[in-house]
């Protein structure tokens, strides 16, 4: 069932920063509104999904500038790397750019000049700190000092890690900058602002906010900024959108040394791309933005809410242009129990390391299709939970109808389907054929969870079918033979509907469904054919393999170099899968391993190695390889009270607890604390082993010289 007229709709992402690779979030909101676009392109409706490179700004000048690079130089080699995710997770972007694009210079300029023209941007003069070596205005979390509240070091220029206080950088105590040291200077400068306080651009917001272009608990939130506060007055002021050189970014007309803050211009490189793409093919750009039956979309995550349903509606709106018919909203993906992601620590899923691995692309798309709502609500991804989901429910309920069924039709009907279903099979198909507006619905409505659900529910009733008339024993009837190929030819039949309708989120495996039975899985209103041959079957999906999980979650640092001197980690619950990843020990070298790379007196120091005493130990409940400790690391609460901590060490096999109670070791005492299934670990315990434990085994704990106490450095 495809609409008379199709939706010409303008889709698009939020645009990643240019400094740094995708991480997993990212792949989720891609993987978010891939799937709502691939619906919309099965509608046949015609879609312009969009996304780019967000260049520029402060922190990519610096970063590219430590690089040796130029910025240009340097956002291009982060872009040179997009494309294996991309590819690699079926994301089906129309057209990828950067907002350092020739478009997004003039359009920036051009919605700038505008909103000039309308009375909407006002010079004032701001005092900032300077850096007199650097010779540049310091954005605030370039500037640290001590906090004024509490006194804390090392504080950021806008709030306080340790108190929580949050304050202007003018107010820090002993300021420095963070880019050279020195001390910064209070110099000032004219700046432009965008007079969003203007009553006109209220009553704009007040307006669109509440037409339907943001979900509710999206309003609740912004209705703060705009609605008057106690003394009448909203809480969104002006918007400062002007920095000064240096600054990679956009010159802003007549302004010499000016240019647009990075947020002013990152939005605009949602039309820069458009418009790439439509000169790229022909199309007119203009003309499309120009029709009021553009639709246009922007999927964005919880924490940029505010330039994209305040700033960026306003500078459209007041600029002439047309304004976006929503703004979609989505939670933060958090990983194993809400766990915050981190690098350094490994305890990120890196997305490439997952495609590396040889994990399906198609498991995340379904699982997160599974947990994903249209509401602001964060998602986590636990292991347990994915491997559980997409073999009990995508392969074993599924997939499975296929390979349990299509086998017979090849050997004994020479892929020919039978023309007419048993009673009860027809009405099976019905049902799912009914099912398809439905389903539908909720793809448009971004609820992807319950349409899975939905899916899911329909298999359950084919997997019935299947349980019912049992095609493996009708195969051992010749009697039987009419009966077998009419259920195995329902039971294709059910299978390619249900790809159909999971095509959005899978679209590799329905291309290769559509290959195997010849049905159109592009188009959503194709569902009303039945199969007529089907190719021999290949298999479509394999399960999810334990140690692929693993591996996925095993840090870097054990993966790629096998420190496994550090085997007694504690970040590491889960020991990693060795014999996949560990290499090989090489016998010629100490303890079975080269050296690591030189590193200089300063990196060593990084490390805070201390004397722990072992209070206690415990075996753990659940592992077999994890002791917990309870160890003194010298430290006092604030109450002046001995402080313990928990950590948990993989020695389990080498120690029995009561065997390590009351001993000294050595803690690496200023690792990032690490919440694992057991609870949170807060160290690590320094152990020694050969390189390749299979081969001399042993994981032997490191014990200081008789005299060194608790808390003590190692020096
Ligand atoms: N460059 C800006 C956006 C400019 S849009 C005109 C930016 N970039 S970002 O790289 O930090 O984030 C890009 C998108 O990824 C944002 O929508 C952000 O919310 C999303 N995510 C970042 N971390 C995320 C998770 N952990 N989970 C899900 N999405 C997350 O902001
Ligand atoms: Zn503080």
């Amino acid at each position: 069932m495809t609409q008379a007229s199709p939706r010409r709709l303008f889709v698009t992402t939020a645009l990643p920063y240019a400094n740094g690779h995708f991480h997993i979030g990212h792949i989720m909101e891609y993987i978010q509104a891939d799937i709502w676009v691939r619906f919309q392109r099965m509608r046949g409706h015609e879609v312009n999904f969009v996304c780019a490179d967000d260049a520029h700004g402060a922190p990519i000048m610096i970063a590219a500038e430590k690089a040796g690079k130029t910025p240009q130089h340097f956002v291009a080699d982060i872009a040179s790397g997009r494309k294996p995710y991309l590819d690699g997770f079926h994301i089906s972007f129309d057209n990828w750019h950067s907002t350092d694009g020739p478009e997004n210079h003039e359009l920036a300029q051009a919605i700038y000049k505008d909103l000039k023209a309308n009375g909407l941007i006002e010079t004032r003069t701001i005092e900032q700190f300077f850096d007199p070596d650097k010779a540049m205005f310091l954005p605030d979390r370039f500037i640290k000092g001590e906090c004024p509240k509490c006194g804390a070091k090392d504080q950021y220029g806008d709030n306080c890690e340790v108190c929580g206080a949050v304050y202007a950088p003018t107010e820090l105590k002993n300021p420095y900058s963070a880019l050279s040291g020195a001390t910064p200077v209070l110099k000032s400068s004219d700046h432009f602002f965008f007079k969003l306080s203007d009553p006109r651009c209220l009553d704009f917001l007040n307006g669109w906010t509440t037409s339907g272009a943001v979900q509710p608990e999206v309003l609740n939130k912004i209705t703060e900024w705009i609605a008057p506060g106690e003394d009448g007055k909203p809480k969104m002021g002006d918007w400062d959108i002007s920095r000064d050189a240096p600054y990679f970014g956009i010159e802003i007309p007549d302004a010499p040394g000016k240019y647009f803050y990075v947020w002013l211009d990152a939005p605009v490189g949602y039309l820069a791309s458009l418009k790439n793409l439509f000169v790229k093919q022909g199309k007119d750009y203009e003309a499309f933005m120009a029709d009021p039956a553009t639709e246009q979309y922007h999927f964005i995550g919880k924490d940029i809410i505010t330039f994209h349903t305040l700033f960026w509606p306003a500078m459209l709106h007041f600029s002439g242009r047309k304004v976006p018919n929503a703004v979609f909203v989505h939670g933060f993906l958090t990983i194993n129990n809400g766990e915050k992601m981190s690098k350094s620590r490994g305890t990120g899923l890196d997305p490439l390391k997952y495609l590396k691995l040889g994990m399906n692309p198609e498991w995340l798309r379904y699982y997160l299709a599974a947990k994903l709502s249209n509401k602001n609500e964060d998602i986590d991804f636990n292991q347990d939970d994915f491997m559980l989901r997409v073999n009990s429910d995508l392969v074993g309920k599924f997939v499975n109808i296929v390979s349990r069924s299509a086998g017979f039709l090849t050997k004994r009907f020479d892929g020919v389907l039978a023309t007419a279903a048993d009673e009860q099979g027809a009405a099976l198909l019905a049902d799912i054929r009914a099912a398809a507006d439905t389903v539908a619905t909720l793809y448009e409505g971004r609820e992807y969870g319950k349409a899975m659900r939905d899916i899911m529910a329909l298999a359950d009733r084919v997997n019935a079918y299947v349980d019912q008339h049992k095609p493996w024993d009708l195969a051992k009837d010749p009697a039987q033979s009419e009966r077998l190929h009419q259920v195995c030819s329902v039971l294709v039949n059910a299978f390619t509907l249900l790809a159909r309708y999971l095509a959005p989120v899978l679209p590799s495996l329905a291309s290769r469904v559509a290959e195997l039975t010849g049905a159109d899985l592009g188009a959503w209103g194709a569902s009303g054919q039945d199969v007529a041959r089907i190719n021999p079957y290949q298999h479509l999906m394999q399960r999810v393999d334990p140690k692929q999980l693993e591996a996925l979650f095993e840090p870097p640092a054990l993966a790629n170099q096998a420190q496994e001197a550090t085997k007694t980690e504690s970040n590491n619950a889960k020991k990693p899968a060795k014999a996949a990843a560990a290499p090989a020990a090489d016998p010629n070298a100490p303890g079975g391993e080269a050296l690591a790379p030189t590193i200089g007196i300063d990196d060593f120091a990084k490390v805070d190695l201390r004397i722990a005493k072992i209070l206690a130990s415990e075996a753990v409940e659940g592992s077999t390889k994890l002791l917990r400790l309870t160890l003194d690391v010298g430290e006092k609460d604030d109450a002046g009270q001995p402080k313990t901590r928990n950590v948990f060490s993989g020695i389990a096999s080498m120690y029995q607890p009561e065997q390590l109670t009351g001993l000294l070791t050595v803690v690496v005492a200023n690792l990032a604390p690490r919440k694992m299934k057991f609870g949170l670990s807060e160290g690590m315990v320094l152990a020694a082993s050969y390189a390749d434990e299979r081969q001399i085994p042993g994981i032997f704990v490191l014990q200081p010289w008789p005299g060194a106490t608790p808390g003590m450095r190692i020096h």
